[in-house]
Protein backbone atom coordinates (compact mmCIF):
# COMPACT_ATOMS: atom_id res chain seq x y z
CA UNK A 1 0.00 0.00 0.00
CA UNK A 2 3.27 2.69 0.73
CA UNK A 3 4.10 4.07 -2.67
CA UNK A 4 7.39 5.51 -1.37
CA UNK A 5 8.65 7.80 1.95
CA UNK A 6 6.66 10.87 1.49
CA UNK A 7 9.05 12.64 4.20
CA UNK A 8 11.61 12.32 6.93
CA UNK A 9 10.87 14.72 9.73
CA UNK A 10 13.53 16.50 11.64
CA UNK A 11 12.65 18.90 14.83
CA UNK A 12 14.52 22.09 15.18
CA UNK A 13 15.17 25.10 16.93
CA UNK A 14 14.81 27.33 14.84
CA UNK A 15 13.56 27.07 11.23
CA UNK A 16 15.06 30.18 10.24
CA UNK A 17 18.74 28.33 11.56
CA UNK A 18 17.92 24.99 9.99
CA UNK A 19 17.13 27.04 6.30
CA UNK A 20 20.55 27.74 6.95
CA UNK A 21 21.96 24.26 6.03
CA UNK A 22 19.29 22.05 4.27
CA UNK A 23 17.94 24.71 1.88
CA UNK A 24 20.76 26.96 1.39
CA UNK A 25 24.17 24.44 2.15
CA UNK A 26 22.60 21.49 0.66
CA UNK A 27 19.94 22.88 -1.61
CA UNK A 28 17.43 21.52 -1.14
CA UNK A 29 14.30 23.59 -2.87
CA UNK A 30 11.28 24.73 -0.28
CA UNK A 31 8.34 23.99 -1.34
CA UNK A 32 5.58 24.70 1.64
CA UNK A 33 5.80 26.30 4.81
CA UNK A 34 2.83 26.81 7.07
CA UNK A 35 1.79 27.32 10.90
CA UNK A 36 0.18 23.83 12.23
CA UNK A 37 -1.88 25.58 14.63
CA UNK A 38 -3.26 21.99 15.74
CA UNK A 39 0.03 20.83 16.09
CA UNK A 40 1.57 24.00 17.80
CA UNK A 41 4.10 23.84 15.40
CA UNK A 42 5.36 25.76 12.07
CA UNK A 43 6.59 23.35 9.66
CA UNK A 44 8.20 22.90 6.21
CA UNK A 45 8.48 20.23 3.20
CA UNK A 46 11.91 20.50 1.69
CA UNK A 47 12.48 18.64 -1.76
CA UNK A 48 14.94 15.26 -2.05
CA UNK A 49 14.08 13.87 -4.50
CA UNK A 50 10.57 11.57 -4.55
CA UNK A 51 10.75 11.79 -0.72
CA UNK A 52 11.16 15.25 1.41
CA UNK A 53 12.53 16.59 4.52
CA UNK A 54 10.50 17.73 7.17
CA UNK A 55 11.35 20.71 9.35
CA UNK A 56 8.89 21.40 12.52
CA UNK A 57 9.43 23.56 14.81
CA UNK A 58 7.46 23.67 18.35
CA UNK A 59 6.41 27.19 18.91
CA UNK A 60 5.46 26.73 22.47
CA UNK A 61 7.45 24.38 24.97
CA UNK A 62 4.03 23.09 26.39
CA UNK A 63 3.31 21.25 22.83
CA UNK A 64 3.98 17.98 22.16
CA UNK A 65 7.31 18.55 20.00
CA UNK A 66 7.99 21.55 22.36
CA UNK A 67 8.41 18.80 25.12
CA UNK A 68 9.88 16.11 22.62
CA UNK A 69 12.17 18.92 21.79
CA UNK A 70 13.21 20.03 25.52
CA UNK A 71 13.49 15.68 26.07
CA UNK A 72 15.14 14.75 23.04
CA UNK A 73 17.08 17.50 21.49
CA UNK A 74 16.93 18.27 17.33
CA UNK A 75 17.03 15.51 15.33
CA UNK A 76 14.89 12.96 13.77
CA UNK A 77 11.36 12.75 14.81
CA UNK A 78 8.74 10.32 12.10
CA UNK A 79 8.89 9.03 9.05
CA UNK A 80 5.71 9.77 7.08
CA UNK A 81 4.74 6.76 3.83
CA UNK A 82 2.93 7.83 0.68
CA UNK A 83 -0.56 5.73 0.67
CA UNK A 84 -3.45 6.13 -1.88
CA UNK A 85 -6.44 6.42 0.45
CA UNK A 86 -4.87 7.46 4.12
CA UNK A 87 -8.73 7.11 5.17
CA UNK A 88 -8.42 2.83 4.08
CA UNK A 89 -5.28 2.51 5.14
CA UNK A 90 -6.35 3.63 8.61
CA UNK A 91 -9.74 2.14 8.87
CA UNK A 92 -7.65 -1.23 8.10
CA UNK A 93 -5.33 -0.55 10.65
CA UNK A 94 -8.03 0.03 13.61
CA UNK A 95 -9.86 -2.98 12.39
CA UNK A 96 -6.14 -5.51 12.88
CA UNK A 97 -6.28 -3.32 16.13
CA UNK A 98 -2.82 -1.25 15.68
CA UNK A 99 -2.85 1.86 18.01
CA UNK A 100 -3.14 4.77 16.75
CA UNK A 101 -2.79 8.48 17.54
CA UNK A 102 -5.28 10.08 14.87
CA UNK A 103 -8.35 7.50 14.37
CA UNK A 104 -9.26 9.83 11.33
CA UNK A 105 -7.24 11.58 9.23
CA UNK A 106 -6.82 15.23 8.96
CA UNK A 107 -5.35 18.09 7.06
CA UNK A 108 -1.51 18.59 7.55
CA UNK A 109 1.18 19.87 5.27
CA UNK A 110 1.73 16.95 3.49
CA UNK A 111 -1.99 16.56 2.65
CA UNK A 112 -4.39 13.95 4.10
CA UNK A 113 -2.09 12.62 7.19
CA UNK A 114 -2.88 10.14 10.22
CA UNK A 115 -0.56 9.18 12.74
CA UNK A 116 0.31 5.69 14.52
CA UNK A 117 1.44 5.57 17.71
CA UNK A 118 4.79 4.35 18.40
CA UNK A 119 3.91 1.81 20.52
CA UNK A 120 2.83 -0.03 17.51
CA UNK A 121 5.82 0.60 15.28
CA UNK A 122 8.18 -0.67 17.82
CA UNK A 123 9.01 2.78 19.20
CA UNK A 124 9.51 4.55 15.67
CA UNK A 125 6.51 7.45 15.37
CA UNK A 126 5.07 6.97 11.62
CA UNK A 127 2.61 8.95 9.67
CA UNK A 128 0.48 8.10 7.01
CA UNK A 129 -0.34 10.64 3.82
CA UNK A 130 -2.54 11.23 0.82
CA UNK A 131 -0.57 14.01 -0.80
CA UNK A 132 -3.30 16.66 -2.26
CA UNK A 133 -3.72 16.03 -6.24
CA UNK A 134 -1.22 17.98 -8.28
CA UNK A 135 1.68 17.47 -6.33
CA UNK A 136 4.78 17.35 -9.06
CA UNK A 137 8.34 16.08 -7.53
CA UNK A 138 10.97 19.31 -7.98
CA UNK A 139 13.96 19.00 -9.11
CA UNK A 140 16.31 18.77 -6.02
CA UNK A 141 20.69 18.42 -6.17
CA UNK A 142 20.12 15.70 -3.23
CA UNK A 143 17.86 12.16 -3.36
CA UNK A 144 17.12 10.96 -0.10
CA UNK A 145 18.09 7.07 -0.59
CA UNK A 146 17.97 5.27 3.34
CA UNK A 147 16.43 5.36 6.62
CA UNK A 148 18.51 3.70 9.03
CA UNK A 149 16.32 2.26 11.78
CA UNK A 150 18.27 0.42 14.99
CA UNK A 151 16.14 -1.79 16.63
CA UNK A 152 16.93 -4.89 19.31
CA UNK A 153 16.09 -7.51 17.05
CA UNK A 154 16.01 -6.23 13.25
CA UNK A 155 13.99 -9.21 11.69
CA UNK A 156 10.61 -8.49 14.45
CA UNK A 157 11.03 -5.16 13.56
CA UNK A 158 11.09 -5.52 9.78
CA UNK A 159 8.54 -8.63 9.92
CA UNK A 160 6.14 -5.59 11.81
CA UNK A 161 6.89 -3.17 8.75
CA UNK A 162 5.97 -5.79 6.54
CA UNK A 163 2.86 -6.76 8.13
CA UNK A 164 1.73 -3.04 8.73
CA UNK A 165 2.41 -1.33 5.54
CA UNK A 166 3.47 -4.48 3.12
CA UNK A 167 6.95 -3.45 2.41
CA UNK A 168 8.98 -5.96 0.08
CA UNK A 169 12.03 -7.39 1.68
CA UNK A 170 15.12 -6.29 0.05
CA UNK A 171 17.36 -9.11 -0.46
CA UNK A 172 20.95 -8.65 1.66
CA UNK A 173 23.50 -11.15 2.54
CA UNK A 174 23.17 -13.54 5.66
CA UNK A 175 22.97 -10.87 8.13
CA UNK A 176 21.74 -8.86 11.36
CA UNK A 177 20.61 -6.09 8.97
CA UNK A 178 17.42 -6.39 6.90
CA UNK A 179 16.29 -3.65 4.48
CA UNK A 180 12.57 -2.85 3.11
CA UNK A 181 11.63 -0.83 -0.10
CA UNK A 182 9.48 1.79 0.17
CA UNK A 183 9.56 3.20 -3.37
CA UNK A 184 13.29 4.20 -4.85
CA UNK A 185 14.11 4.57 -1.10
CA UNK A 186 14.44 1.77 1.95
CA UNK A 187 14.66 1.29 5.41
CA UNK A 188 17.99 -0.30 7.05
CA UNK A 189 17.41 -1.71 10.07
CA UNK A 190 20.22 -2.12 12.03
CA UNK A 191 20.99 -3.92 15.70
CA UNK A 192 20.88 -1.14 18.06
CA UNK A 193 24.03 -2.34 19.22
CA UNK A 194 25.73 -1.47 16.10
CA UNK A 195 24.30 2.05 16.76
CA UNK A 196 25.35 2.70 19.86
CA UNK A 197 22.33 1.11 21.41
CA UNK A 198 20.11 3.86 19.64
CA UNK A 199 16.27 2.44 19.14
CA UNK A 200 14.56 3.91 16.36
CA UNK A 201 15.23 6.15 13.89
CA UNK A 202 19.10 6.66 13.97
CA UNK A 203 20.51 8.26 10.75
CA UNK A 204 19.83 8.97 6.94
CA UNK A 205 21.36 8.94 3.69
CA UNK A 206 21.48 10.72 0.32
CA UNK A 207 22.99 10.56 -3.02
CA UNK A 208 24.39 13.55 -4.72
CA UNK A 209 24.09 14.59 -7.81
CA UNK A 210 27.12 16.91 -7.99
CA UNK A 211 29.05 15.39 -5.28
CA UNK A 212 32.19 18.22 -5.49
CA UNK A 213 29.91 21.24 -5.69
CA UNK A 214 27.87 19.72 -2.52
CA UNK A 215 31.51 19.16 -0.90
CA UNK A 216 32.43 23.06 -1.94
CA UNK A 217 29.37 24.06 -0.33
CA UNK A 218 29.40 23.13 3.21
CA UNK A 219 33.50 23.80 3.22
CA UNK A 220 32.12 27.33 2.77
CA UNK A 221 29.41 27.14 5.03
CA UNK A 222 31.62 26.02 8.00
CA UNK A 223 29.70 22.47 7.96
CA UNK A 224 31.65 19.93 10.07
CA UNK A 225 31.78 16.96 8.55
CA UNK A 226 33.93 13.97 8.06
CA UNK A 227 35.63 13.41 4.36
CA UNK A 228 35.53 9.60 2.92
CA UNK A 229 36.21 8.45 -0.40
CA UNK A 230 32.65 9.44 -2.14
CA UNK A 231 31.22 9.99 0.75
CA UNK A 232 30.67 12.21 3.42
CA UNK A 233 29.18 11.90 7.11
CA UNK A 234 27.87 15.97 8.11
CA UNK A 235 28.57 15.95 11.89
CA UNK A 236 25.18 15.75 13.92
CA UNK A 237 25.99 19.62 15.53
CA UNK A 238 25.80 21.02 11.79
CA UNK A 239 22.62 19.21 10.28
CA UNK A 240 19.95 20.14 13.71
CA UNK A 241 20.90 16.50 15.44
CA UNK A 242 21.09 14.45 12.59
CA UNK A 243 23.39 11.91 11.47
CA UNK A 244 23.76 12.18 7.83
CA UNK A 245 26.18 11.03 5.45
CA UNK A 246 25.81 12.22 1.55
CA UNK A 247 27.02 9.21 -1.19
CA UNK A 248 28.42 10.38 -4.83
CA UNK A 249 27.45 7.24 -5.81
CA UNK A 250 24.08 5.75 -6.31
CA UNK A 251 23.74 2.27 -4.75
CA UNK A 252 21.18 -0.44 -4.93
CO1 LIG B 1 5.16 14.80 8.88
Amino acid sequence: MVRRIHHVAIVVRRLGAAYGFYRDTLGLPLRKEAMIADQGVRAALLGAGETEIELIEPLAGSSGVGRYLARHGEGLHHVCFDVPRVDTALADLKNRGVELIDATPRQGLAGRVAFLHPRACAGVLVELATPDDGEAVVPSPLQLKRLVIGAREPKRMSDLFQALFALPEVTMNDGPRTMLAAGTGTLLVVPAGEVGGTEGMVALSFVAEEFQTLTDACDRAGVRFLRGSGEVTIEPMSSCGVHLHISRYRFP
